[in-house]
């Protein structure tokens, strides 16, 4: 799936920052990318972005060139593949650059994007700017994270609150990240006082966190029975389009072409 009409895009937002949105951006692709889907992201963060350390790229790209350019039609060369099979748009390499990225750019950009995309996912900078809109008009889900502390979640709320009158809640799914057992608030009474029927809750796990932060292996792939990972699986499961192009996936890889790929490339054995 190759058509820009049928690519996913996922906003990851939040109201405030250091909740976890580039952990979650890079685990979530890290996932997709282990089904074989072809998922890239842009690092819309553009003044502090940091997608490309916890992948532990060294980008001698970035989406600054592309603008400096004006190129809009070449995106693909920008891009920095890792390990995992995902590709990266890196933020800005300084902040003083971001002012660069217009969002018309960035909209063009984009739609490039998806011409070889099947799932894009795009962080966004923390709180509610008039490029994060943009963004989320465009999205087919917003990833609204939040920690359970009450200042996060106040904020939370009132972000879901004036994206209810912009017509987007429709698109909001709500993460809780770094929940503990220790956590104060029931998650019963954070989908209340949020207002939304369904939230996905992410362990805190420093230890694992910390280290994957270290070496740019996403926690997912270094640890795959987390609960950490458990949980962000169940989530992608819980989307229709997911499930389905992870069928899709798997029937590419045991189809006749793909062997005779493997075969004409050395690889088949
Ligand atoms: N589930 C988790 N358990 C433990 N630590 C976590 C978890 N999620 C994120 N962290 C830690 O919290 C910090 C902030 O996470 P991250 O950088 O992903 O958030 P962010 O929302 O992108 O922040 P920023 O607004 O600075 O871009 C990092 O040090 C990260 O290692
Ligand atoms: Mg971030």
């Amino acid at each position: 799936m190759t058509d820009t009409q049928n690519t996913i895009t996922i906003v990851i937002a939040s109201a405030v920052g250091g909740v976890g949105r580039t952990t979650i951006t890079a685990n979530l692709a890290a996932l997709l990318a282990k089904q074989n889907i072809k998922v890239s992201v842009i690092d819309a963060d553009l003044q502090f972005g940091d997608i490309s350390l916890a992948f532990d790229l060294h980008p001698d790209r970035t989406i600054t060139d592309a603008a400096e350019r004006k190129d809009t039609e070449n995106i693909p060369f920008y891009l920095m593949k890792h390990d995992s099979g995902v590709n990266v748009l890196p933020a800005p390499s300084r902040p003083e650059y971001a002012e660069l990225i217009t969002s018309d750019f960035l909209l063009k950009v984009i739609e490039n994007l998806k011409e070889d995309t099947d799932v894009l996912l795009i962080e966004a900078q923390a709180g509610l700017h008039d490029l994060t809109i943009q963004l989320m008009e465009k999205a087919d889900i917003i990833l609204t994270v939040s920690t359970p502390l009450m200042s996060a979640l106040k904020n939370t709320k009132m972000m879901i609150e004036t994206l209810q009158l912009l017509g987007l809640k429709e698109k909001v799914k709500l993460v809780i990240n770094q929940f503990t057992s220790k956590t104060m608030i029931h998650p019963k009474e954070i989908r209340k006082l949020i207002g939304v029927n369904e939230a996905t809750f992410l362990p805190k796990e420093d230890k694992e966190i910390d280290h994957s932060l270290d070496t740019g292996i996403p926690v997912v792939t270094g640890h795959p029975k987390l609960a950490f990972t458990k949980e962000l699986e169940k989530m992608l499961e819980d989307f229709r389009w997911f499930n389905h192009l992870k069928k899709q996936k798997a029937k590419d890889k045991s189809g006749f072409f793909h062997h005779l790929r493997l075969r004409t490339s050395g690889q088949g054995g």
